[in-house]
């Protein structure tokens, strides 16, 4: 605050102002309030109602959902408030699930999983992916990375992303290495040769496989 001052004591003691009429800066102490202490789990809802929410979109095929997805989802709920599956609709595409069977099982497979403080929110959209996310409000893509042979073709997509719509970031997450070779095309393509596919779908879906090809 500028003006002329005399000597002023404040609260903690520091002297102010010269005291001979000259102008001074006079720094006035804002009266220290008793800040309670509380467990962090009661002041972190409040402290993310006054932060800006970040929001991701999730996107893919999820035909079907597998561990390696769910594992990437669960690292995302650390970073973000919200992150919405958005399942692709590919009318170009034969999937072995439908649209609605992909969103249900990914429904119940997320009330198993640790999500912290993170929403977690199934949905589908069509056409460009940027689009969807800027429709629903996103700050992020979230595409997880197994190994070096998917980062091309998810770098591609990334930076046509960015250049159709620069205000949206990528963020590449890397899955645990027990899932690091696991896909739904290899889901599907072992499982219809009879191969084994516990460990890296959840229950669920190889239950709801095992029905679709009426396998006991
Ligand atoms: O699980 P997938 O099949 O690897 O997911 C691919 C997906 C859905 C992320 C990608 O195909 C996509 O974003 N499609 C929407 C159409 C689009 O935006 N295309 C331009 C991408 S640069």
């Amino acid at each position: 605050m500028l003006g002329r001052v005399k000597n002023r004591i404040s609260r903690d003691g520091e002297t102010q102002g010269r005291g001979d009429g000259e102008i001074t800066i006079q720094r006035v102490h804002a009266p220290c309030l008793p800040v309670p202490r509380l467990p962090v789990s009661l002041y972190r809802p409040l402290v993310l109602t006054f932060r800006s929410m970040r929001r991701a979109i999730y996107p893919g095929s999820f035909d079907p959902v597998t561990n390696g997805h769910l594992d990437i989802i669960e690292r995302g709920c650390k970073l973000f408030d919200e992150i919405i599956i958005g399942i692709l609709v590919n009318p170009e595409k034969q999937p072995f699930f439908t649209i609605e069977e992909r969103q249900d099982m990914l429904n119940d497979v997320l009330k198993d999983l640790s999500q912290g403080n993170c929403r977690l929110r199934v949905d589908s959209f069509r056409g460009l992916l940027v689009n969807y996310a800027i429709a629903q409000k996103a700050d992020a893509i979230v595409r997880g990375i197994r190994a070096i042979s998917d980062y091309e073709y998810e770098l591609q997509m990334a930076l046509m992303n960015r250049r159709l719509e620069p205000s949206i970031e990528t963020v590449f997450m890397m899955p645990a290495e027990t899932y690091s070779y696991v896909s739904s095309r290899l889901v599907k393509e072992v499982f219809q040769l009879n191969g084994a596919v516990s460990g890296l779908v959840p229950p669920l879906v190889e239950q709801r496989m095992k029905e679709k090809m009426q396998r006991p």
